[in-house]
């Protein structure tokens, strides 16, 4: 888990840093709205576990607790969450199990992005 707190000039820059095997195709961008003091935080998790083990469920706990005392805009999912076949619906439960009651502090109630680039 990285944490990290940028000035909004600096995101574009970061996402490339993060991508160094794509810098050949289109980097998928996205804009957040920053802070009143234009402050822009957020935590980036990759390759989380699942169903809570694999230390998921402590890395969930610390990130609760760093999100909050950053007070976080987001979360950066990097991939590799759902093993071993993705989710396979709407319904799966295994959203439930590794993902909505894992990271269920309040101040990870946020927007959560997700890339595919974990393996990098
Ligand atoms: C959980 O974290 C501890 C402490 O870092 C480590 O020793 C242990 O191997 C981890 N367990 C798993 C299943 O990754």
């Amino acid at each position: 888990m990285a944490v990290l707190r940028i000035g909004r000039m600096l995101m574009a820059a970061l996402l490339v840093a993060m991508l160094p095997g794509l810098c050949n195709g289109e980097l998928e961008r996205f804009e957040h709205p920053i802070k009143s003091d234009s402050s822009l935080s957020f935590l980036v998790v990759g390759d989380w576990g699942r169903k809570g083990g694999y230390n998921q469920s402590a890395v969930a706990v610390q990130m609760g607790n760093v999100g909050e005392k950053l007070d976080v805009d987001f979360i950066i999912s990097t991939g590799d969450n759902f093993y071993d076949n993705g989710l396979l619906g709407l319904d799966d439960p295994a959203f439930y199990e590794s993902f909505s009651r894992i990271y269920n502090a309040d101040s990870l109630q946020k927007q959560w992005y997700r890339g595919t680039f974990s393996e990098l």
